[in-house]
């Protein structure tokens, strides 16, 4: 198949043999749903107008030893990215009870805390980037920005690597911890959680941000950024929603919405105990 191949530290078309390889959906997600798929040991996923800045960032990854993301292979012959297929599991309902122990929350904080340190080192600034988080949440590293569950590959009941840096952009540490402790903790009324994180969210919060090793001055701003983080991924489900994309549309119905509303207004009523549960 002619491709765009990447070797040794830079991308470059090569002509490469590819024998016909059977591919199987990879569910999940979203906002590739049905686009994703496994061949072989690799993952084709559709290009975005954005994915120059997400390959350079994942060759970056690669070339410095950091092996918790996919390594950007090259571009295929029907115009996909591919990727190195990660072997484990991503987290995907029903979740599974491994992924909702204390370790794997800490492994999650730990991979996450691995990652911001190995794009610490990355130059952001030749390439176009998606939206980036609110002004206040740029800083100095592309943050992935969309920690989901099902965006964690597992392994042996440990987070082994983050896949899925489509949302990726210039932004900082807080925001991306926001998120994952949003998610993972997760930081919800608790009619919202039906599983043996009810009632434990306070305590997985102050869990995930002392095992990232957050410090203390973004101790003090984490609460707001989570709220912020809540209202900036649901701009973007909304957003894909009113421009017709299928599977956002599904998903944003009057239910979403009203959980949304309500999530928003825990956050108001609950920053205190949120705040209390860092100290
Ligand atoms: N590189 C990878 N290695 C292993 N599994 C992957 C990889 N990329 C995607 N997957 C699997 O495919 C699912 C959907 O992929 P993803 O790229 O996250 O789609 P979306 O963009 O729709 O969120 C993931 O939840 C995961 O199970
Ligand atoms: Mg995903």
């Amino acid at each position: 198949m002619r491709g765009t191949f990447y070797k040794g530290g830079q991308v470059s078309e090569a002509l490469v043999s590819d024998r016909q390889q059977s591919e199987i959906p990879l569910l999940g997600g979203t906002a590739n749903r049905g686009k994703v798929v496994r061949a072989g040991n690799t993952v084709r996923r559709p290009l975005r107008r954005t994915s120059p800045a997400t390959h350079a960032l994942l060759c970056h990854l690669t070339d410095i030893g950091f092996d918790g993301a996919p390594r950007f292979i090259g571009i295929d012959s029907q115009q996909r990215e591919v990727l190195s297929y990660i072997p484990g599991t991503a987290v995907t309902p029903p979740y599974p009870d491994w992924a909702l122990t204390d370790e794997a929350l800490v492994s999650v904080a730990e991979l996450l805390r691995a990652y911001h340190q190995a794009a610490r080192t990355f130059d952001p600034t030749p390439y176009a980037w998606p939206s980036s988080p609110p002004e206040v949440y740029k800083g100095d590293l592309i943050s992935h920005n969309d920690p989901n569950l099902d965006n964690v590959v597992f392994r042996a009941g440990k987070a082994v690597a983050l896949i899925d840096f489509d949302l990726a952009s210039p932004g900082c540490r807080l925001w991306d911890i926001a998120c994952a402790a949003r998610l993972w903790a997760p930081l919800r009324p608790a009619c919202y959680i039906s599983d043996v994180r009810c009632g434990r969210v306070l305590d997985r919060f102050r869990l995930f941000v002392d095992s990232y090793g957050l410090g203390n001055a973004d101790r003090l701003r984490v609460v707001d950024a989570v709220a912020q983080n809540h209202d900036w991924c649901y701009d973007n489900v909304r957003n894909n929603a009113a421009h017709g994309h299928l599977a956002f549309s599904e998903y944003w119905n009057a239910a979403a919405t009203e959980r949304a509303d309500r999530i928003c207004q825990w956050y108001v009523e609950n920053g205190p105990a949120l705040q209390a549960a860092l100290v």
